[in-house]
């Protein structure tokens, strides 16, 4: 054996703990902001019953009929959790911030700008009730922060017309989808002006009837 090849072993390695790379690090932070976010979204308050009054519980078992959730159920609770914070959970808001949902025209009233308002949101001033706010109110459609399902957005607005001392009829999960592919390439919240000049009512086309075959 050559001698000079012996002699260029020159250690043992040594064990030592390599650095954690910095791709993986990285990759960590960005995967937990990820899933913060995710859980700040879709937690539903972390209750299990939030969308789905179904939800097998702790308790009694229900072995009676299966009921379908009211929409007014869910829709108290999506109040709750998205709108509650400015318009209070007494529909009445705050003076001068925040404008009432008990009694508003545009609760009660046009479905047609009710649907509106929740996709899009509004910006500037607004009157209800005869009280003047200037405001933004949030969008809740495509593009927004925080985005409701059609049947989401149904719920909660069947919910607000219905308490609070308002009567006025549900919306349907079909009268949110049409206008959210209405307004669909729209990229800035309602104003005022915008909201009065939709008209009142859904401007949809009734579906084609057909029409009876004429008798011979
Ligand atoms: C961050 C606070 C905030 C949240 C959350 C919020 N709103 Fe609003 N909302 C406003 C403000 C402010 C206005 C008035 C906008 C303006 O001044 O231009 C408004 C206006 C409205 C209006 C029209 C005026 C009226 O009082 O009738 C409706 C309807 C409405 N909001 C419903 C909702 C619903 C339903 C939710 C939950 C899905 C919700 N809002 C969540 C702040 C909020």
């Amino acid at each position: 054996m050559n001698p000079s090849e012996q002699s260029s072993i020159s250690q043992a390695p040594t064990e030592r703990h390599a650095p954690i790379p910095g791709w993986i690090l990285g990759l960590g932070i960005i995967l937990s902001f990820w899933a913060g976010g995710y859980l700040f979204f879709y937690s539903g308050g972390f209750r299990g019953d939030v969308y789905d009054a179904g939800q097998i519980t702790w308790g009694p078992v229900n072995t009676g009929p299966v009921v379908p959730p009211d929409p007014k159920v869910i829709g108290k609770r999506l109040y709750t959790a998205n709108c509650a914070q400015c318009h209070q959970a007494s529909g009445l808001g705050q003076a001068g911030v925040y404008p009432p949902l008990a009694e508003s025209e545009w609760v009660v009233g046009s479905k047609n700008r009710l649907i509106a308002i929740l996709h899009k949101g509004i910006a500037g001033v607004i009157h209800v009730k005869g009280n003047v706010y200037n405001n933004n109110m949030p969008a809740w459609g495509d593009g927004a922060p925080v985005q409701l399902k059609d049947d989401q957005i149904a719920a909660v607005l069947t919910y607000i017309r219905s308490d609070w001392g308002n009567n006025a009829g549900p919306i349907g999960v079909e009268e949110v989808a049409a206008k959210r592919k209405e307004f669909s390439a729209m990229t800035n919240p309602w104003t005022e002006a915008g909201l009065l000049a939709l008209p009142e009512d859904s401007t949809t086309p009734p579906a084609p009837t057909a029409t009876p075959p004429a008798k011979k």
